[in-house]
């Protein structure tokens, strides 16, 4: 597939790979590809180790389908060809202390992230969402809303049939670019 990614930076060509396509090949994920893709997301670091991270996953058909209903109708069209979706969700309090915390979205991130890598590594795709139902997603899955906040659906899979998408999504299918690296990232002080 092409990718025209080009890093300003020596980088692992891993990061550039990853992007988030939406031509996903419906074929099941091994269960232990699933569990391996959390085993990963598990041990992301933390504030004070919280691991305020929790993923909540369809892998059957019927829960497949309940899934894919608390997603935003733009993503089903193409999101229902991933053979597994995810929420994540975070923890809203440290559970020691019952303070906030504040960095549960961080953490999940990273969580998130290191779920989106590891499926790289195994040949897969992932695709975060936002557009899904946040109002609905905790009563449908049985999360405890006064505990957990709704951060992001996931899809993950291999690549599938680019030509079987929408044209006006078969036109964005391909890796996306970045701004510069100046930008982003500046010595000493805002510039
Ligand atoms: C938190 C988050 C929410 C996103 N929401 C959506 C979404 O609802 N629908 C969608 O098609 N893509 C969504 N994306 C994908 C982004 O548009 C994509 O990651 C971004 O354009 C960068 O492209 P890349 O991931 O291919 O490198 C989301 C990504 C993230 C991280």
């Amino acid at each position: 597939m092409e990718n025209n990614r080009k890093a300003e930076a020596g980088v692992d060509r891993l990061f550039l790979d990853r992007w988030s396509p939406r031509a996903f090949d419906p074929a099941p994920l091994p269960n232990e590809v699933v569990r391996t893709l959390f085993e990963a997301a598990k041990w992301a670091p933390s504030c004070s180790n919280e691991q305020p991270w929790l993923f909540i996953y369809a892998i059957t058909k019927k829960d497949h389908a309940r899934f894919l209903d608390l997603l935003l109708p733009g993503n089903q069209i193409w999101a229902k060809n991933a053979p597994i979706i995810i929420f994540l969700f975070a923890h809203r309090r440290f559970e020691t202390e019952g303070k906030p915390n504040d960095w549960s979205k961080f953490d999940s991130g990273a969580a998130w992230m290191s779920l989106a890598i590891q499926a790289r590594l195994l040949g897969l795709y992932t695709h975060g969402m936002a557009g899904f139902h946040r109002d609905r997603v905790c009563a449908a899955l049985g999360v405890p809303e006064e505990d957990y906040e709704p951060v992001c659906a996931i899809v993950a899979g291999r690549y599938g049939d680019k030509e079987a998408l929408p044209e006006r999504l078969k036109a964005r299918e391909t890796p996306s670019d970045r701004k510069p690296l100046a930008d982003v990232a500046m010595e000493g002080r805002f510039k």
